[in-house]
């Protein structure tokens, strides 16, 4: 692995989760030749933090507070947080569908060396994407925590505005995404002056605007094609955690309620004050909630064996 200059200062580390340092980012390199922008941190059960549209993986910096000295997680887990292909610094082409972001996700913890079960953590894109790991890697899991996403595939006005949307970035660009999509990540309330909502949008505009057009496009037309999980999802066997903020207008708590019904070892925590950024949002409560679900249910306990195993 290569170690790659920090590309962007970390968040307001008062705000935005604790005064750790965020470790700096490496270069893995897949099978194929691809190049991919990996943090990592901490010691023990291995936590892959996927993230969301189109993010990359600095979304995370409020959770290294987890694993620093004296964190609640120091000691018991290390947190993986990569950019899926085309997103981030790592090189394209983005995957073509979730399903094939979901083999992306095997293939860098291969190269990362990372075979035993991890816990795959992903918001909204990036918990699409932990659906069809469950589904078609379940051995590679041993826990999953889904945030603020939903199970159920677009409906067809979603999927005519992702094409709309595609088309407009395809002329215009990327700044079309961002205007687009950002004055709907966050809680309404964050409008307050000093309420942090400038430096997250800030952070999240600059992210979006330095995403190709190509990996925006892609990613589009695999979100609007993606097949409903719900029969899927009655079949996953690892604890499951949902947390979602109560003022997610993207994919409301109600989404989250009708996953905790049909997933079989779910816990649901809906967040005061968050829109669908939960972990950025409020770093402290997300963190909390995540620590004790992985103490209570994952870090002590063996990895869960995949219906029908012996
Ligand atoms: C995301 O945050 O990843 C997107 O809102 C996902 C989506 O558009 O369905």
């Amino acid at each position: 692995m290569t170690m790659l200059p920090g590309r962007r200062a970390p968040l307001d580390p008062d705000r935005f989760g604790g005064s750790q340092p965020v470790p700096e980012p490496l270069l893995t390199t897949l099978a194929d030749g691809r190049r991919i922008v990996v943090r990592q941190a901490g010691r023990g059960v291995p936590i892959v933090l996927l993230h969301g549209f189109p993010l990359d993986h600095t979304m995370w910096d409020g959770q290294w507070a987890l694993v620093a000295a004296g964190g609640a997680l120091d000691g018991s887990a290390r947190l993986i947080a990569p950019d899926l292909a085309g997103f981030g610094g790592s090189d394209g082409p983005t995957a073509s569908s979730i399903a094939g972001m979901a083999d992306e996700v095997v293939a860098i913890l291969d190269a990362l060396g990372c075979h035993e079960p991890v816990v795959a953590c992903g918001l909204s894109m990036g918990g699409y994407v932990v659906q069809h790991l469950a589904a078609r890697h379940p051995d590679r899991l041993r826990g999953i925590v889904l945030v603020d996403t939903k199970l159920e595939a677009d409906t067809p006005a979603a999927r005519a505005g992702r094409v709309d949307l595609s088309e407009r970035v395809g002329r215009w660009g990327a700044r079309i995404a961002a205007e687009a999509l950002v004055p709907r990540l966050l809680a309404p309330h964050l409008l307050a002056p000093g309420s942090g909502r400038s430096t997250l949008e800030t952070r999240l505009r600059e992210t979006i605007l330095q995403t190709a057009v190509a990996t925006i496009r892609t990613a589009l037309a695999a979100l609007g094609d993606r097949p409903d999980m719900t029969a899927a999802a009655t079949g996953f066997v690892q604890p499951t955690l949902l947390v979602v903020g109560a003022e997610d207008g993207i994919t409301p708590p109600e989404c989250l309620e009708r996953a905790a019904a049909l997933i079989r070892h779910a816990e649901l925590e809906i967040v005061a004050g968050c829109g669908h950024m939960t972990p950025m949002e409020d770093p402290t409560a997300f963190n909390a909630r995540l620590a004790s679900f992985l103490r209570e249910r994952v870090v002590t306990a063996p990895p869960a064996r995949p219906r029908g195993a012996p």
